[in-house]
């Protein structure tokens, strides 16, 4: 018996210590101290012994018992160590590497021109006022003064959606549907998407424009040069020139376009101003008796300027973009320098 317990022992020892997680060390437990372990097995095996036999395998056995639970004990501590320097190990932070850089975004410099022309015309007691991207050619030329047929209509090559509905080519029907729904005195801005066949350096398919109205009785057009003035020494500073230009407009009479002198070239004649030093940025005039009529206003009571800028002209003169193109491009390394 003592034999047999010794060699059990050896045996166990051997296994204690080459176990090398908590599970592999549990097994080594389960086979000799388990319900159906080698140890428990002699425990049962001493009821064959005779009474003489008896009193020392037992303790012998239990002896055996005794130092193998001690050598699990102590292994288990060991094993322990050993997993938590694995995991320190493996978790090591290196305070000197890099920080991770993200990526921050920016407002496009549309968005951020179309704020900034909003912000000045709130100033001025503007207030803004929406309408859909999708139109009726009754609002978008029709109440407008642009009668079917109107060579006018050329001035602006549309999209159609279907006969009758057109995709805006200008914010001006807005005018018209604010006025529907409101009365004298008023005065409005309207951003928006507007579009229309065109595709240069200057021209693009899609763009943004502002629209401005005031209404109200005896609204003149020295108020429309006022505004327009105060809005763009405001935006680009007091220095700026600006010219009036006569124009034609269906839906104003008189009319007048206001160019600015080109900061791209300061004036000398560049690619972006064709040669000619100044740039158109809106078109403008005092609002046609015909459209009063069409919205039910008394035109011999009131009177109204209206105006209507392409802001992606302005932000071009105001960050010196050379290309309007460049700002649908969504270049990364174009954006990022706003
Ligand atoms: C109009 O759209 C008129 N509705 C403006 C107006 C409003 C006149 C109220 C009178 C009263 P025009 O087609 O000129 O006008 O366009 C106005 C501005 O939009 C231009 O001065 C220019 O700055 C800009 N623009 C026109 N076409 C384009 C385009 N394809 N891409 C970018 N900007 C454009
Ligand atoms: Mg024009």
């Amino acid at each position: 018996m003592e034999k047999q317990i010794s060699k059990l022992l050896e045996r166990a020892r051997k296994g204690i210590e080459s176990a090398s997680s908590l599970k592999e060390l549990d097994e080594v437990r389960v086979r000799y101290l388990g319900k159906k372990g080698e140890v428990t097995a002699l425990l049962k095996g001493l009821g064959a012994l005779s009474p003489e036999e008896r009193p020392a395998a037992g303790q012998a056995v239990n002896r055996g018992r005794k130092e193998i639970e001690d050598l699990l004990a102590g292994r288990k501590v060991v094993i322990q160590g050993l997993e938590a320097e694995q995991r320190l190990k493996s978790q090591v932070v290196d305070v000197s590497l890099p920080g991770v850089v993200y990526d921050r975004g920016s407002r496009h410099p549309v968005t951020r021109v179309m704020g900034e022309i909003l912000d000045i015309f709130r100033g001025m007691g503007f207030s803004v006022h929406q309408g859909p991207e999708v139109e009726k050619d009754y609002y978008n030329f029709e109440a407008l003064n642009f009668p079917k047929d109107h060579p006018a209509r050329d001035m602006q090559d549309t999209f159609f959606v279907e006969e009758e509905v057109v995709l805006r080519t200008h914010t001006s029907p807005v005018q018209v549907r604010a006025m529907e729904k409101q009365d004298p005195p008023l005065r409005i801005v309207s951003p928006g998407r507007v579009y229309r066949h065109d595709y240069d350096v200057t021209h693009s398919p899609m763009f943004h424009q502002v629209e401005g109205f005031m209404v109200d009785e005896g609204v003149a057009f020295s108020d429309l040069k006022g505004v327009l003035v105060e809005f763009v020494h405001q935006f680009f500073g007091h220095e700026v020139p600006v010219r009036f230009r006569p124009s034609f407009f269906p839906f104003t009479e008189p009319s007048a376009e206001v160019d600015m002198g080109c900061v791209m070239c300061r004036g000398k004649g560049c690619r972006v101003c064709s040669g000619t030093g100044w740039l158109e940025i809106l078109g403008s005039g005092m609002i046609h008796p015909e459209v009063f009529r069409h919205v039910g206003y008394d035109s011999e009571k009131y009177t109204g300027f209206a105006f209507g800028m392409g802001v992606e002209r302005i932000a071009m003169l105001h960050y010196g973009i050379d290309d309007i193109r460049l700002l649908f491009e969504n270049d990364v390394r174009f954006l990022k320098q706003f």
